[in-house]
């Protein structure tokens, strides 16, 4: 069975630029395609400075080692000659299938496979654009990839089992993370859990039940959550929360589900947590 060699990540965000971060590391080669040239500079500042600190605490030899095997463009055409793509790019059903109709006339290798970062998205929307939706399958990473092990695997019902073990070889293999098997459900196994218990500790905030600090410091102190569900919030994006709670909602109509008022108007807001440096704390 190959080994994949060459990598190709659209999107530089949080999560496409830990993905490279990462796939670096391991000694793959990287091609990272950003939607414009402000937005690239950008991925690339951040990855520098992941790497800048990887080395500081050893965990790396060479910071530029690692970034020469990374090279950033903004044309998806420099994905051809890729084994496999992975999609990071914003959690909306729309701009992903569009991008999977492209990337599938792009990428030259009929074995190559297309996966995806969503957190949400149903494979099965991304598999059936393409002429290969047997080699399409979802690749869950989470947030820091370079310090969080779990990788969900997403087969879709037509995704081929070489190709789900050929993405377990590389994310076990040669990333060093652990997986687990899901299935094509929306959030798939941890978002499904931890997503309903994030938009409760906000319907509380909302409520006046309790401050922000204190649930927060409730669910640390008292369940040995490393942090809070607030706080988690803000790491993962207040806008990336509430897609994947409107994907949840879509595909299972439960209340549990339904993304409460005061997130969807911290998003109007432009209030997302720690990438905008406010949410429900300030950064
Ligand atoms: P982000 O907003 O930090 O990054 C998205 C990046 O994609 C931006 O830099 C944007 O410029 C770029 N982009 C948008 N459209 C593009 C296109 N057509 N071509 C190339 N680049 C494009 O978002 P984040 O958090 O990295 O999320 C990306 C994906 O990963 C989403 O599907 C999200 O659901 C998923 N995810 C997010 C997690 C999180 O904790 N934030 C955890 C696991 C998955």
């Amino acid at each position: 069975m190959m080994g994949v060699e060459r990598i190709g990540v659209v999107g530089c965000g949080l999560m496409g630029g830990g993905i490279a971060e990462v796939s670096a590391r391991a000694g793959l080669d990287v091609v990272v395609v950003e939607s414009s040239p402000p937005a690239k500079e950008a991925g690339r500042a951040r990855l520098e400075k992941s790497l800048g600190r990887a080395e500081v605490e050893g965990k790396i030899d060479s910071a530029r080692d690692v970034l020469a095997r990374i090279r950033m463009e903004t044309s998806l055409e420099a994905l051809a000659d890729r084994e496999l793509v992975v999609e990071a790019i914003v959690e909306d059903e729309a701009a992903k299938t569009e991008l999977f109709a492209t990337l599938d006339e792009i990428v030259e290798s009929p074995e190559a496979i297309l996966a995806s970062n969503t957190s949400s998205i149903p494979i099965m929307k991304l598999g059936v654009v393409t002429s290969r939706p047997e080699k399409v399958i979802g690749i869950h990473f989470f947030n820091p990839v370079p310090v969080l092990p779990l990788v969900e695997l997403v087969p879709s019902l037509l995704t081929s089992p070489e190709v789900t073990e050929q993405a377990r070889a590389l994310v076990e293999g040669r990333l060093g993370k652990r997986a687990i098997d899901c299935q094509d459900r929306a959030g798939f196994v941890v978002n499904a859990l931890l997503v309903p218990f994030v938009l409760s500790a906000i319907r509380m905030l909302e409520s006046g039940f309790a401050t922000a600090e204190d649930i927060d410091r409730g669910l640390v102190l008292g369940a040995a959550h490393p942090q809070g569900p607030l706080a988690l919030a803000d790491l993962i994006g207040l806008d990336t929360t509430q897609a994947v709670a409107q994907s949840l909602y879509e595909e299972f109509k439960e209340p549990l589900y339904a993304a409460p008022p005061l997130l969807n108007r911290m998003v109007d807001a432009g209030l997302l947590g720690r990438k905008t440096g406010r949410g429900f704390y300030t950064y």
